[in-house]
């Protein structure tokens, strides 16, 4: 039976290759997918999120609105990486698909609330927002995920956005710390690992050469990506950070980490949204989350190629 899922996301050019990426994988069924502000503003987050489903062809998915700003600060964007509109790299038609009139957080409230416990797993690949205003609101419901597979943080990659802190956890670090604190078994994908998940020339041209759509989008949205970090770290190739959670979710034996426990610094002078993670395990602090290290690079790539070319 497919795992039943919720993406939580800001999209973003590598969110979009993390929702094409689930919604080509039967393995998974994908129950709606909540926006949240992060990389831009929730009106340009909500209005991609139906932009991707809709090229995946896929409007039987339902999109909604989340949080427009985190629960205690101002919205920090990441135009600066992801372009004015979020997704630059291709022009996609404005969608038909229209917003779901819910608000996200009761979306993901009354779905855990009506399927059988343990049975839906939490996908966020933006600040955290959304999934802790779901906790704070109704307790009830953290008992009932099965999983949270995230993507933020860092630790010996340390930050991207500000010398410690990963954008994800810095945008919203009140959320994260609910969400980290919430006892949900949970697996984080962060820097560490994806920073690993580096595009090749190759690869990207293979997307580029599939008959469908989804591929050309694929390469469009990664080259405009790579552009960044390029100039950042003068790596070659985009770090697809966001689809490492769903290549988790397909085939975990491609990751490797460890149960370690992680805090969130929400009051450091220089280190506000660091994953305080504790690797060498000194704190005697019980372990909170397996925090991914490493991952099979060609393994991934290999993943994401098959799934890409089942879509339209
Ligand atoms: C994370 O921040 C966003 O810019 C990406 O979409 C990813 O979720 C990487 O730090
Ligand atoms: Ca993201």
């Amino acid at each position: 039976m497919a795992r039943k899922i919720i993406i939580d996301t800001d999209p973003g050019q590598d969110d979009a290759v993390a929702i094409l990426l689930a919604l080509a994988s039967p393995e998974l069924r994908v129950l709606g997918i909540t926006a949240v502000a992060g990389n831009v503003p929730l009106a340009l987050t909500q209005l991609n999120a139906r932009k991707i489903v809709e090229l995946a062809g896929r409007t039987d998915v339902p999109v909604f609105a989340g949080c427009d700003s985190p629960l205690a600060r101002g919205l920090v964007t990441a135009e600066h990486v992801h372009g004015k509109t979020g997704l630059d790299g291709i022009d996609l038609p404005d969608p038909t698909l229209a917003l779901q009139a819910r608000h996200g957080v009761d979306f993901i409230i009354d779905t855990l609330r009506g399927e059988p416990a343990g049975t839906v797993t939490l996908v966020p690949i933006g600040p955290l927002t959304n999934i802790a205003s779901a906790f704070r609101r109704a307790p009830d419901i953290v008992g009932r995920v099965e999983r949270i597979v995230l993507m933020g943080g860092a630790y010996f990659e340390v930050g991207n956005i500000t010398p410690a802190a990963e954008f994800n956890i810095h945008v919203d670090p009140e959320a994260a710390k609910i969400v980290f604190a919430a006892g949900v078994p949970l697996v984080v994908l962060p820097l560490d690992a994806t920073h690993k998940a580096l595009t090749s020339r190759g690869w990207v041209e293979t997307m580029r050469a599939l008959p469908g759509r989804c591929g050309q989008a694929v390469a469009g949205w990664t080259d405009s990506f790579e552009r960044f970090d390029k100039d950042k770290y003068g790596n070659q190739g985009a770090p697809l950070h966001d689809p490492c959670t769903i290549a988790w979710l397909l085939r975990p034996a491609l990751f490797v980490g460890r149960e370690i426990n992680v805090e969130i610094e929400t009051r450091g002078e220089f280190t506000t949204g660091m994953t305080v993670a504790d690797w060498w395990r000194v704190s005697g602090r019980p372990a909170n989350a397996l925090f991914i290290n490493d991952l099979g690079r060609d393994g991934l790539f290999d993943l994401l190629s098959e799934r890409i070319a089942r879509l339209p």
